[in-house]
């Protein structure tokens, strides 16, 4: 069996973020979503991986690489235009030959226990295998409509008025059967080739969909709050491990992990939290919820249900800091200059919150 990631997007709901980054490689609980999809894949037993890139593809080469880092060989597929999942997985036929697969959606964040039910499909005699959830609101995914038997009868893509709960999760299994469907389906309303159609299109033509409704979380990190609820049950599994250096005057308290390099100072640190590598906490307090990463400087301050990303500055902060993402390089800094005011360089959709 083979593993396809679907890593393009222009990740709009999460600029000014995604100006400059990919959207798969923010990190939840230091760990960028798509190396935690990549190990979700690997812990299945499949070392042959494609991964779909866009506008995006040179920075997830350059954090990704060959793939031997996790013992598994990468292939990385373009894709012109984000033209839909289904436009992807069409071109990706030449890597996957006849051969069963695994789709991920490149930012699609899940509960353990997937990889086996991918290695339940290698050896079933399933054409293709979706996974569902329960959700809300619906109508921002595709949906599933099941028979009292948990037969598929029907998916739509983003319905209006939808008949079930049950979205579909960016995870799927398909055999060869699937070229054929990708072949004739026609573009949706949004103008794109939509998977959802495509498994529409087996079902339609009695081929065998196996629907198993997943029962941890999930969650598709598109926008902020979802990426800080990814964090925190991410967090809620955390392990204590302390390898970097905490002083005397410190207080660690619950899961926490202080990663290599990294130094914690007259500070306090609440668990489930995270600190990267080579970053200082001095004087502050870290609250439950808060992965900061690697090569960080937090001085004077309090953040709580936070995600901070590398190289960033929080220093002398006179509130706490929460239900926050901050990039890279960035200073959010108290200022003694007079007359006192607030004084930013945002980039644009940036948004700022202030007492
Ligand atoms: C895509 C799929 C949708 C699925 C969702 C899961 O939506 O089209 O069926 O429920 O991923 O994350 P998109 O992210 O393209 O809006």
């Amino acid at each position: 069996m083979k593993g396809l990631i679907l890593s393009g997007g222009k990740g709009t709901r999460l600029r000014p973020i995604t100006y400059t980054s990919a959207k798969q490689l923010v990190p939840v609980a230091n760990r960028p979503v798509l190396f935690r999809v990549i190990d979700t894949i690997c812990e299945a037993g499949i070392t042959e991986i494609g991964i779909v890139i866009g506008d995006t593809g040179n920075e997830i080469r350059r954090a990704v690489g060959d793939g031997s880092r996790w013992g598994v060989q990468i292939t990385y597929i373009p894709q012109e235009q984000p033209l839909g999942l289904a436009h992807a997985v069409k071109i990706s036929q030449p890597f996957l030959g006849d051969e069963r697969f695994v789709m991920f959606l490149g930012d699609n964040c899940i509960e353990g226990g997937i990889a086996g039910l991918i290695e339940q499909f290698e050896d079933s005699d399933y054409h293709a295998q979706i996974v569902l959830k329960q959700v809300s609101d619906p109508r921002q995914f595709g949906v599933a409509e099941l028979d009292p038997q948990g037969q598929i009868t029907r998916l739509v893509e983003k319905p209006r008025e939808p008949q079930s709960d049950l979205a579909l999760v960016g995870v799927y299994m398909f055999d060869h059967h699937i070229w054929q469907a990708v072949a004739a389906i026609r573009p949706s309303f949004r103008g794109e080739l939509e998977i959802t159609d495509a498994i529409q299109w087996l079902i339609d033509h009695e081929l065998r969909v196996f629907a198993y409704v997943h029962q941890g979380w999930w969650i598709d990190t598109g926008k902020k709050d979802d990426l800080l609820e990814a964090n925190r049950l991410v967090l809620e599994d955390l392990e204590q491990q302390l390898v970097g250096y905490v002083d005397r005057d410190s207080h660690i308290t619950g899961r926490v992990v202080i990663e290599a390099g990294a130094e914690v100072i007259n500070s306090t640190v609440r668990g489930p939290a995270i600190i990267g590598e080579h970053t200082r906490i001095i004087n502050s307090y870290i609250g439950p919820f808060t992965s900061i990463y690697h090569h960080c400087t937090v001085e004077n301050s309090e953040i709580e249900h936070s995600i901070i990303l590398e190289h960033s500055i929080v220093r002398d902060l006179p509130h706490r800091l929460e239900e926050s993402l901050v990039g890279r390089n960035v200073e959010i800094a108290r200022s003694a200059l007079k007359p006192r005011a607030y004084r930013l360089m945002l980039g644009d959709n940036s948004t700022v919150g202030v007492l």
